[in-house]
């Protein structure tokens, strides 16, 4: 007799790096996902792989076998080709009686394109209404993942979930951990409802690793790398670009999807290839910032992106990043696992954005756990100074999404806080978690939402938007406005202004974190455009 748990689909399906007239379509074979797949010895196993125009697959365009590659613990990256732009397709897996069933849409040109992006999705933390709601929003194109997809830390008690898997080191602990991951199902939801295209940050692997050295066990750190960077294609809707040139001691992740005259995006790798953070890793200001050795994208990958990026470029060039690029003074220091580390890799970007005329770049970000707007500034003579200087310009906006469900401590949430009057560039930070941005971008204009779960203890949670922000197109980097804040929730009562939130300590009663303190914000102000404000009550976790 057939049981739940034989499903070979537990994992779900996926589709990724839609093109023109074609996507990869994903899935893994795993009957037992947390215990190395469940398939044992078996060699490549073909299975049935349908294409279809609509959803009841009544007009099927494409049949064919897709193969689960044995050396890549039964996954399929099938790369389907000849198919229209802008054009939505179904695609169906069967395997011993089970079936598994996605949507997908590929590139093109057009007047418009719906995108959310994410990061930080520690299941430990919390659940994902946000990506029940990202499943639910037929609209989007595509989503783009910024990173820290997993997290590598080991199982603990006191969250709303725990990791089922140790710390993973290797290949086999690292395919179940990402299995772990991916049996969820508003996670599975969301894959199957929409074509994603992916950056990652450090947790894939290890915590502020730069390159091949670790902070923590550099004799262990090859192997672990290697492992993680396998395991992760293996999970992954990956073009097999990634296999290049040498897997999985030197892959590549960065790409480019293109959306036509409208918008490309640049997807960067910040991690594979960045010399050391400076300083020590620490929050700082050592004159070791300053060495031009410091380097965050590699000179291959720097000319690829400088290589994609001129006056020619489409309307709107979204660099898909994962740790923050704009300059934070963190009064005093700065952050030198980010851009902040590399400040003349920065230098050269801005510099090439602003003498090749490149128009409308977009700047979207992880990491921090915490949601930013802030315009980044250049000036042409003093290009190290830029942040600081009332007569630079703003080059680029840059968009940090806060994350799916890890949270930011306190003590960060103060730094950055009582940091913001020395970095007038910012322009909204809200340090609540859980949550992502939806941007919808036209010729004219590049709109930001930025969403929140009410509570990602909560699978059910709902997911509001609590803040827009809207950047005018504008070719000529001298008359860029930067970021402006349109609107906020309205469906939320409207209150007497007040100069900022209140901290209201409370404690679990029971359940999840039974005992733990935390504290409410509460009410939390908002401005609108016509001087108003509404307040918005979030649930934190301490
Ligand atoms: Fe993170």
């Amino acid at each position: 007799m057939r049981t739940r748990a034989s499903n070979p689909f537990a994992l779900g399906v996926a589709s990724g790096n839609p093109q023109e007239d074609s996507v990869v379509l994903w899935t893994r074979l795993a009957s037992d996902p947390l215990n190395d797949g469940g398939m044992g010895a078996a060699g490549d196993i073909e299975i049935p792989l349908e294409i279809a125009t609509n959803s009841s697959f009544t007009n099927v365009i494409q049949s064919t076998q897709a193969v689960a590659e044995a050396r890549y613990a039964h996954s399929v990256h099938h790369v389907v080709t000849g198919l229209q732009p802008n054009t939505y397709y179904w695609y169906r897996f069967s395997y011993r009686g089970y079936s598994a069933t996605g949507r997908t849409l590929t590139a093109g040109n057009r007047g418009d394109v719906r995108f959310a992006f994410v990061n930080c999705q520690n299941l430990q933390e919390g659940f994902y209404p946000v990506y029940r709601d990202i499943a639910q929003d037929r609209s989007l194109d595509l989503v783009v993942h910024l990173g820290d997809y997993i997290y590598e830390s080991a199982p603990a008690p006191g969250g709303p979930r725990k990791h089922r898997t140790k710390a993973p080191v290797d290949l086999a602990s690292f395919r179940n951990r990402h299995a772990d991951y991916k049996m969820d199902r508003d996670l599975q939801a969301a894959h199957a409802a929409h074509p994603w295209i992916f950056n990652w940050d450090d947790h894939e692997v290890e915590n502020d690793y730069a390159g091949g050295t670790s902070w923590y066990d550099q004799a262990a750190f090859a192997r672990k790398r290697a492992g993680s960077y396998q395991a992760y294609y293996e999970h992954m809707p990956l073009p097999p670009d990634f296999l290049q040139p040498k897997p999985f001691d030197d892959v590549t992740l960065y790409g480019k999807v293109s959306y036509g005259d409208l918008l490309q995006f640049l997807v960067l790798d910040v991690r594979q290839y960045r010399t050391l953070q400076p300083c020590g890793d620490s929050l700082t200001n050592c004159p070791e910032r300053y060495d031009t050795k410091n380097d965050i994208l590699g000179s291959e990958q720097e000319e690829w992106l400088k290589s994609n990026l001129s006056a020619e470029s489409p309307r709107w060039n979204v660099i898909a990043n994962s740790i923050f690029m704009l300059e934070y003074d963190h009064d005093p220091g700065y952050y030198v696992d980010g851009w902040d580390g590399y400040i003349h890799s920065r230098k050269r970007l801005f510099e090439h954005l602003y003498d090749n005329r490149v128009p409308n770049p977009v700047v979207i970000s992880g990491d921090i756990h915490a949601a930013w707007v802030a315009n980044l500034k250049y000036h042409p003579d003093f290009p190290l100074e830029a942040f600081e200087r009332d007569d630079s310009i703003t080059i680029a906006t840059e968009f940090i999404g806060t994350s799916v469900t890890s949270t930011l401590s306190s003590g960060w949430v103060s730094t950055y806080r009582g940091a913001l009057p020395k970095n007038p560039h910012v322009k909204y930070f809200d340090e609540r978690s859980g949550g992502y941005t939806r941007c919808i971008v036209t010729p004219d204009n590049f709109r930001a939402e930025y969403k929140l779960a009410q509570n990602v203890a909560d699978r059910l949670s709902p997911v509001k938007t609590v803040v827009t922000f809207d950047v005018a197109a504008e070719d000529n980097p001298n008359l860029r406005q930067g970021a402006t804040m349109m609107e906020t929730l309205t469906d939320v009562k409207l209150v007497e202004p007040e100069p900022d939130y209140r901290v209201v300590g409370w404690r679990w009663a029971e359940g999840y974190g039974a005992g733990k303190e935390g504290y409410w914000l509460l009410p939390r102000q908002l401005k609108l455009p016509d001087g108003s404000y509404v307040e918005f009550e979030q649930l934190k976790r301490g």
